[in-house]
């Protein structure tokens, strides 16, 4: 019941939270496709895992790739299916955040830049990867969105709008293949210490981790054991599903 002998692609596999869950499925015995426009980025994951036990760096793949580019997607999830016959598992992860601002200050450049990284390139990634997961009868795909897509966090209204949208496709797509053995799944975590959060400003910082009950922010790794669980055949019977790892903050 687990990921072994599994392809799995996590978009924005180089950050914070995407080398995590890249970390755990590869522990778990998957090939994982980290797919990240950040060169370096990418070759530092590949230069970390060579250190991280059970010989894990020739299961981590790295794949330069904008997720906001439809055409580039579409060849992207072609060069998977051809060189590994399988895609078992898509994790919508890559992201972007930025300055807090209120919604009448918001810039039409920033406005785009965080639908067309949230919910454009997770719309391109599900569109390509769904039919190789309906011909082989099952699939396992997790968005990470965020609690500011349940709540609205003031002030960054973009991305607060574009994690609602990832969640709305969640529940969409997770009705539609609920009969196909693709179970479609979304993660809602609050502030997790990854380079994201140094691109809000300090006191946008100290307004989340205030609205959190346990009273510290949360760390990758905790993200990443729910979404193995979750990528894996382990969960059965929860699609269109939100599942929250926010320190108590939203209890829904
Ligand atoms: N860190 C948090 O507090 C937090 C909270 C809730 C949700 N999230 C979500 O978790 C996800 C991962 O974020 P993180 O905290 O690990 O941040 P991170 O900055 O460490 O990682 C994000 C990765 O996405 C990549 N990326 C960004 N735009 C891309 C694009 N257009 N194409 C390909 N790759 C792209 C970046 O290069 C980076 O490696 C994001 O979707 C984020 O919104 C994060």
């Amino acid at each position: 019941m687990t990921t072994e002998g599994q392809v799995a692609i996590v978009t924005g596999g180089a950050g914070g939270i995407g080398s995590a869950v890249a970390r755990v499925l590869a522990e778990d015995g998957a090939h994982v496709i980290c797919v990240d426009r950040d060169r370096d980025a990418l070759d530092g994951l590949a230069e970390r895992a060579q250190g991280w036990d059970g010989d894990l760096a020739g299961r981590i793949e790295g794949v330069v790739q904008d997720i906001g580019d439809p055409e580039g997607v579409a060849a992207c999830v072609r060069g998977v299916a051809e060189r590994h016959g399988r895609i078992d598992v898509l994790v919508n992860n890559a992201g972007i955040s930025g300055p807090a601002r209120p919604v009448w200050e918001v810039p039409t450049d920033y406005w785009h830049d965080i639908f067309r990284v949230h919910i454009h390139g997770t719309f391109y990634f599900m569109r390509e990867v769904i039919p190789h997961m309906t011909a082989a009868g099952y699939g396992r795909i997790v968005n990470v969105t965020s609690v500011a897509g349940k709540e609205g966090n003031p002030n960054s209204a973009a991305y607060s709008a574009a994690k609602a949208a990832a969640i709305g496709l969640t529940k969409s797509a997770g009705k539609e293949l609920a009969r196909t053995g693709v179970l479609v799944n979304a993660v809602t975590p609050t502030v997790i210490e990854t380079r994201l959060v140094e691109q809000v400003t300090p006191s946008f910082h100290e307004y989340l981790v205030s609205k959190i009950p346990m009273g510290r922010i949360g760390q990758p790794a905790e993200v990443a054991e729910l979404v193995r669980f979750l990528a894996s055949p382990r969960v059965s019977f929860s699609t269109g599903a939100v599942f929250d790892i926010s320190g108590g903050r939203a209890t829904y």
